[in-house]
């Protein structure tokens, strides 16, 4: 019997589940046996896997995280000779990693080691470049745009700027689409600097304009006069930096300079928490069954992607680019980011103030 398994790495995101259901459904119906590698790469170094039934995969299309178990495991080389050795001992047919740039990076490298992987892009941030859209980011998107409709009474309530820290490292996706949504008087991207004295001004212009509060959506890795704001500066294993902070630091700038009581709201892991919006089930479970439909048509080292109304497969190298390893200092392969276009931040810019 043919078999195939797959892993979830990196962050979590809403719609996993639904991924490793319709994979699951998907290759079952096509006659595969169906594992799961338990916390991504490092279920695979470890050989920790289980069967992946009808059964276990019922009743978890609207459950948030993922079943698998995640983490950011950055196998070294000769810990890739051991991925391929366990992968060939199981006899694999396909080998499924649904994950966001570092995961599918690795995909990448397990492909060229002549494993026959298939990548399925997942971040809230929406930044993967060879896709139109990851699924999470509409969960993403909807609770952010929530949260600033209800930060809407305290800001007006007590005339204070309210700034709210939304995820996005390279991208601001959501800040942006969240700002937008939730009608954001100002909204500050990675891709788009704006000085702090210009952020005061919208402020101020605002006040004088009768408006006694404000609301700044602000991405984790917007730059304050180009310095990127940091929770602490260890490097993670794929050599990323932990971000947080922005909001906070903006909002003490912000009442430093304008004068108006200003309050930060960081809204974390709840962004990517609890159940997919209808929207992230039906994206994930179209990503699920092309999977499923790449690896039967022998697409090894394919990634699946949404082209318009369209799912189709790309080659994940298509997408891979040469980057700077802040802690080796070593080149390594990485996905490109897919950033927010100067047209839609236009855009949002006709609503600051
Ligand atoms: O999933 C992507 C992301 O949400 C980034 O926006 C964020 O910087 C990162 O994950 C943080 O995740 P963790 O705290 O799990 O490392």
């Amino acid at each position: 019997m043919k078999k195939i398994a797959m892993l979830t790495g990196g962050g979590d995101c809403p719609g996993l589940n639904a991924v490793i259901r319709a994979v699951t459904r998907k290759a079952l119906l096509e006659g595969y046996e169906v594992f799961g590698f338990r916390n991504g790469w490092a279920g695979v170094l470890k050989g920790d896997y289980f069967p992946l039934t009808r059964e276990r995969v019922s009743g978890i299309l609207h459950l948030g995280g993922t079943i698998l178990g995640t983490s950011r495991t950055n196998p070294t080389d000769e810990q890739l000779e051991t991925l391929v050795k366990h992968i060939k001992s199981m006899d694999l047919s396909a080998l499924v990693a649904i994950g966001g740039d570092d995961t599918l990076s690795v995909a990448s490298r397990l492909h060229k080691l002549g494993t026959p992987v298939i990548g399925v892009p997942k971040t809230i941030d929406n930044d993967i470049d060879g896709t139109d859209q990851t699924f999470g980011f509409d969960t993403a998107i909807n609770i952010a745009a929530e949260a600033i409709d209800r930060l809407h009474s305290t800001a007006e309530s007590h005339s204070r700027v309210l700034v709210v820290e939304l995820m996005g490292r390279q991208a601001g996706w959501i800040a942006l689409e969240a700002g937008m949504a939730g009608g954001a008087d100002l909204v500050l991207l990675p891709e788009f600097p704006m000085s702090l004295a210009d952020i005061c001004k919208v402020i101020k212009q605002r006040q004088a304009g009768g408006k006694s509060f404000s609301i700044v959506a602000v991405a984790e890795g917007f730059k304050l006069e180009g310095a990127e704001v940091t929770a602490t500066k260890e490097l993670d294993a794929f050599g990323h930096v932990r971000l947080g902070g922005i909001g906070e630091t903006l909002c003490r700038e912000i009442e430093k300079i304008t004068g108006i009581e200003s309050r930060a709201v960081v809204l974390g892991y709840i962004q990517r928490g609890g159940t997919p919006s209808a929207y992230d089930r039906v994206l994930a479970t179209r990503y699920g069954v092309k999977a499923v439909e790449l690896a039967m048509a022998g697409k090894f080292g394919h990634m699946v992607a949404l082209r318009g109304p369209e799912i189709i497969g790309i080659s994940i190298d298509s997408v891979i680019t040469e980057v700077v390893d802040k802690k080796t200092g070593k080149t390594k392969l990485r996905v490109r980011n897919r950033c927010v276009p100067k047209e839609l931040y236009e855009v949002a810019k006709v609503f600051f103030g």
